[in-house]
């Protein structure tokens, strides 16, 4: 049931401090993240095929890995899969990132990649799934059941149980001490009260943004990992409200889609503590006239030398510099404001047209 929501959406929204706890909660003491943090370290090469939002999550793991593991992996879209899997080998690893084990796309990626005889990891939200009975090993996301076909509070549950992935890997291969990694767990375990304030921070904005976002059409930018934040802010924002967003990193802004840039368009720059250069995108775009808005923690500095006129600020929950704890900080605002956009304009954020929760066709 909704509980009283008005849809199931807004419901697993608000749902989400919960979820990634229970994530949390769920998988701290089972030992099959050592297991797959093992079978991480001793292959070759790690590869990551998603479709969707699962994809979004797994471009913050690789994020991520690349900072505190300082090993690189390659994100793949499922349905790119067939054109480079020819390039797998016995050694290499996949970690197929579902929702709900159920992906067709995702399915045939692992099948070829199994093919290649490479060793595949599932982390999905739905046990017995079809992805997890073909992988070699899986991981449970724990979230709960999703209904709307947005995916919310799967997304930052994926993102949970990733993260603590990364710390087990950077601990196995010895890039991260004992110490630093009980410390990225503690900050975990205090992500879903950070999530709640993030929830209420962006519920006070909502009448702002609302009225900010008045064109057809709006580019949210970030670098590092505010990129992969702002690609599933915008996929949010495509899916249900049906209005144009495009999002790519910040630093292409000057490299062609600027051009587009006209008396206040909107632009949502995402900032993450990974990128402060971000500083010099957001004042480009605001010398062309756009509106711009930059989506923070509190306690990020970020320097604006010159003109602030047209550059606003959102500003979340401090994140002290950990860059673990920014998806939980920083998705919030575009999911509550593609959902309340989607709503004002009369649709059905449930039910957007044209999808399907789970997608089992080519
Ligand atoms: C977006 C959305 C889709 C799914 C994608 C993958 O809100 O729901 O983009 O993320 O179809 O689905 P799973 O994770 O079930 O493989």
């Amino acid at each position: 049931s909704k509980g009283g929501y008005q849809h199931f959406m807004i419901k697993e929204i608000y749902e989400q401090p919960n979820a990634i706890r229970e994530t949390f909660e769920g998988n701290i003491e089972d030992p099959a993240l050592i297991k797959a943090a093992e079978m991480i370290s001793s292959s070759n090469r790690i590869f990551l095929t998603a479709a969707g939002t699962s994809y979004h999550a797994s471009l913050v793991f690789s994020k991520i890995l690349a900072r505190r593991a300082r090993l690189f992996s390659y994100p793949i879209i499922s349905s790119e899969m067939s054109y480079v899997s020819s390039s797998l080998q016995s050694d290499d690893l996949v970690i197929a990132v579902s929702q709900s084990g159920e992906t067709y796309d995702t399915l045939q990626a692992i099948r070829e990649a199994k093919k290649m005889g490479a060793k595949i990891i599932a982390v999905t939200n739905v046990l017995g799934s079809a992805i997890v009975r073909e992988s070699d090993f899986s991981l449970y996301t724990r979230a709960g059941p999703e209904i709307g076909v947005a995916a919310t509070k799967t997304f930052l549950s994926q993102i949970m149980l990733l993260e603590m992935l990364s710390s087990f890997i950077s601990y196995e291969i010895k890039t991260i001490d004992k110490d630093e990694k009980n410390n990225i767990l503690n900050y975990l375990k205090y992500a879903p009260n950070l999530l709640q304030s993030s929830l209420e921070a962006s519920d006070t904005l909502i009448p702002f943004l609302i009225n900010f976002h008045k064109k057809n059409s709006s580019y949210i930018l970030g670098r590092g990992l505010g990129s992969a934040i702002a690609m599933e802010g915008a996929l949010k924002i495509k899916e249900i409200t049906y209005l144009h967003a495009e999002s790519y990193p910040a630093g292409e802004s000057k490299h062609g889609p600027i051009a587009l840039i006209e008396k206040d368009f909107p632009v949502y720059i995402v900032s993450t503590s990974d990128a402060y250069e971000i500083a010099g995108n957001a004042i480009e775009m605001a010398a062309r006239n756009a509106k711009v808005i930059v989506v923070k923690p509190a306690d990020l500095r970020l320097e604006l030398k010159e003109d602030k006129r047209n550059i606003y600020f959102a500003e979340m929950p401090p994140s002290n510099n950990i860059l673990e704890l920014e998806p939980f900080i920083l998705t919030p605002l575009f999911q509550i404001l593609a959902y309340r956009l989607a709503v004002e304009r009369g649709y059905n954020p449930d039910k957007p047209r044209n999808l399907a929760k789970t997608v089992t066709v080519e």
